[in-house]
């Protein structure tokens, strides 16, 4: 498909309406997806927590990138591209571990945890290893939590930092620490697993588990009473009523997008656990539980949901054009420890069976697609911002004749 052909698909799209066919199975359309969204975008790529001492380190890896986030020798954290300086191989093999340098499994390059090259055996004299470092892409961290981007000029960062330190600040992310992790590979596009968790209309019929516990499995509408009570309690709780909605904006910097919303739990659930109950000692300084939990978003592709005792943390990436993989955090206090605090198994419960539901739902949307007899419907009130993340999508991605 040539750039015309998208350029034709992107201006015959109804608004409000699903997207068709091709944006789901175009490997075109999926190469333009992943240099004007993935490549210009603040992603979430870790937490400090995974990384403490010098010598840890840890992929983020999807699509064909890989990249090393390391704590180096100066203490600094550097994300570093994982691709020999030599001929290319892969540097890094392992997931995440730890180690005094990176060596090359194929010539047996060395780099220092920062990146630069150190050895490299039987090269001409005049070869300069000053000029062979691995190349590093931009990072950040906000709150204890690690961005990337790969643009040479990426958007700055501070609007993201000024967005949401305050509204964080009561969850002393910096002081927490990952309990659990998990990947869920979905047979599906990357956007059919965004558009699956920027709505929550499926909620009611898909997970039960969750809608027992959560107002908004309920709709907006119906909470606002609730959701007055809350903001109201959420002050006395030590927890922000701040809201902020800077996410799938126009107006906005390209990959910078915020949101922190709040809303209300219900059935006298104060937490995402299987009976509601507290799961986990009270995060930061939070005081009480409040009632409520905490939706924010940093970047297009990363969200969190934030409990009183215990943090979720959603990142979507691509692996090909009908392949991606939703990588789930579970952060909690610090000094919290597992059989005595909290056990992993009931912590991880809810967003575990709740993700399964999702990987179910989204790999039979990309089958219906996949049909021929597929034609894209209306969205439905319950799907408002999932319409705006289209929006935002399409015009991401639309090429003219300045690009
Ligand atoms: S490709 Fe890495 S040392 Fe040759
Ligand atoms: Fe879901």
């Amino acid at each position: 498909m040539d750039q015309s052909a998208i350029n034709k698909l992107i201006a015959a799209h109804k608004p409000g309406h699903a997207l068709d066919r091709p944006f789901y199975t175009s490997e075109s359309i999926y190469q333009r997806d992943i240099e004007r969204i993935y490549m210009r975008s603040w992603l979430y790529a870790g937490h400090i927590s995974e990384i403490p001492a010098q010598g840890d380190y840890l992929l983020f890896e999807f699509a064909k990138e890989s990249v090393i986030i390391v704590h180096s020798d100066t203490g600094e954290i550097s994300a570093l591209l994982n691709v020999c300086r030599h001929r290319g191989s892969r540097v890094c093999l392992a997931n995440e571990g730890k180690t005094a340098k990176f060596t090359c499994p194929y010539h047996g390059w060395t780099y220092a945890l920062n990146g630069e090259l150190r050895g490299a055996a039987h090269m001409d004299r005049d070869f300069d290893k000053n000029a062979y470092g691995l190349r590093k892409v931009h990072m950040q961290i906000l709150a204890g939590l690690i961005f990337v981007n790969f643009s040479q000029s990426p958007a700055n960062f501070d609007a993201v930092a000024d967005d949401l330190c305050e509204a964080l600040k009561p969850y002393n992310l910096e002081a927490a620490k990952v309990a659990h992790r998990q990947s869920y590979h979905i047979e599906g596009n990357w956007k059919l697993a965004i558009e699956n968790y920027t709505e929550c209309y499926h909620c009611a019929p898909a997970h039960p588990e969750y809608s027992r516990g959560h107002a908004l499995a309920q709709g907006k509408a119906s909470m606002q009473v609730q959701l007055e009570e809350l903001m109201e309690k959420s002050q006395h709780c030590g927890l922000s009523n701040k809201t902020i909605d800077n996410s799938f904006l126009r107006t906005r910097d390209f990959g910078t997008d915020t949101a922190f919303t709040r809303y209300p739990m219900i059935r006298g659930h104060v937490t995402g656990s299987k009976d509601g109950t507290p799961i986990a000692p009270l995060l930061g300084t939070v005081t009480q539980y409040d009632g409520g939990c905490t939706d924010f978003q940093v970047g297009p592709v990363s969200f969190a949901l934030a409990y009183c005792d215990h943090i979720v943390i959603y990142r979507f990436t691509p692996v090909d054009v009908s392949n991606s993989v939703c990588d789930i955090t579970w952060l909690l206090r610090g000094d919290a420890t597992e059989g005595e605090d909290y056990d992993r198994d009931k912590l991880v419960w809810l967003w575990d069976i709740t993700t399964k539901a999702d990987k179910v739902i989204i790999e039979n949307n990309q089958l219906g697609i996949n049909s021929r007899y597929y034609t894209p419907g209306p969205y439905s009130s319950m799907e408002e911002f999932t319409a705006r993340f289209i929006d935002w999508y399409l015009h991401s991605i639309v090429r003219t004749s300045a690009d």
